[in-house]
């Protein structure tokens, strides 16, 4: 089975995506798949990659790849003199991008135009979560538990105290289309409001102020069978180290103790069944398929709400997808033949 995997990309988490994509080459199977990686450049030129002594390249210039629309798979291979040349069919994309422009319903649509079957979840529900604030519209709207928020749209912001008065301090403000904790910041005293705005509009044109939320982060992983039957996980446990203050860029992937994981995450059975079941309800809510991962914050008394929804999630070291779903009894490699299999479904 051929499969091409996409990584790199446009957004802001260009480097996690390589990360990601470096373990998913290696959990793939030589003998059943036959793997051809395509780097996509920060200005989003899709180029022919390698995967080579457990590394993937990442081409600066060389051929460029296309794929066709309606090809049903047929690619093609464009150097930089013009002479193409006719890639083999792939069967799958599975494209490993997190983020905007490719975990956003983006190149999940050029897998619908090209005809080509996709591992992953589909257009809908990469869109719709990839925004938080359309994501927590529906998820409200579903009777899946959420922290309180408002949305502020660039030249339309409200004032300070009114955020104060609604949501208390400390408060998040964050792009509302971002991923890996890019552009958040904490804001406790009103002096830092105005900083954590130009940060947050720096990546998004809309920003969520949302509710602190003292509690634990726990996360499921969740995939879907070909007959569309939900797998959720065990949970996972993000214990991020206390100088960080939250699970931030830089505890996530820069300080190595950033930040520690613990699966299965020790809860009284009746809450992970009660979380597993929202789990299930908020990725349906949200329009997802195939795979996303669902992450909680579980408060001291045990009231639990969902943070958001990722539907390419990490597969870095530090990731939690592929692990706790180890920790279910489903290895790596069973996540991938079952992510294509979803797909070519
Ligand atoms: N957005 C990162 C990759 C994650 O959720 O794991
Ligand atoms: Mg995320």
């Amino acid at each position: 089975l051929r499969i091409a995997v996409l990584f790199g990309g446009r957004s802001t988490e260009h480097d996690v995506s390589v990360l990601s994509a470096t373990n998913v080459m290696r959990a793939l199977e030589p003998q059943k798949y036959d793997a051809i990686p395509v780097f996509v450049s920060r200005e989003g030129q899709w180029l022919l990659s390698s995967f080579e002594d457990g590394t993937l390249a990442k081409p600066e210039n060389g051929a460029e790849v296309c794929l066709v629309p309606g090809g049903r798979g047929r690619m093609f291979a464009i150097p930089a003199d013009g002479s193409a040349y006719e890639l083999p069919t792939i069967d799958i994309l599975f494209p490993v991008l997190h983020g905007l422009h490719g975990e956003d319903g983006s190149v999940q649509g050029l897998a619908e135009v090209a005809r080509v079957p996709l591992a992953g979840c589909g257009i809908l529900g990469s869109a719709t979560a990839l925004d938080k604030d359309i994501a927590k519209q529906l998820m409200k709207a579903a009777g899946v538990p959420i922290a309180r928020s408002v949305t502020i749209h660039e030249g339309a912001q409200p004032p300070f105290a009114a955020l104060e008065t609604e949501l208390g301090l400390p408060l998040f403000i964050k792009p509302a289309r971002q991923g890996s904790s890019v552009g958040v910041r904490k804001v406790h005293a009103s002096q830092e409001f105005d900083g954590a705005l130009a940060e947050g509009f720096r990546h998004d044109r809309k920003l969520l102020a949302e509710e602190f939320v003292r509690g634990r982060e726990i996360e499921f992983s969740v995939l879907e069978d070909t007959a569309g039957n939900l797998f959720v996980s065990r949970p996972g446990e993000i214990v991020p180290a206390e100088s960080h203050g939250f699970y931030s860029y830089n505890a996530k992937y820069i300080d190595e103790n950033g930040a520690a994981l613990k699966i299965p995450a020790e809860l009284p059975l009746e809450v992970e069944a009660g979380m597993r079941d929202v789990a299930a309800r908020a990725f349906r809510a949200v329009g997802c398929d195939s795979m996303a991962r669902v992450d909680f914050f579980l408060t001291p008394d045990m009231q639990f709400l969902v943070n958001e929804i990722n539907t390419i999630p990490g597969f870095t070291d530090i990731s939690m997808y592929s692990k706790a779903m180890a920790a279910s009894g489903v290895s790596y490699a069973e996540v991938i033949d079952r992510l294509v299999a979803h797909g070519l479904a």
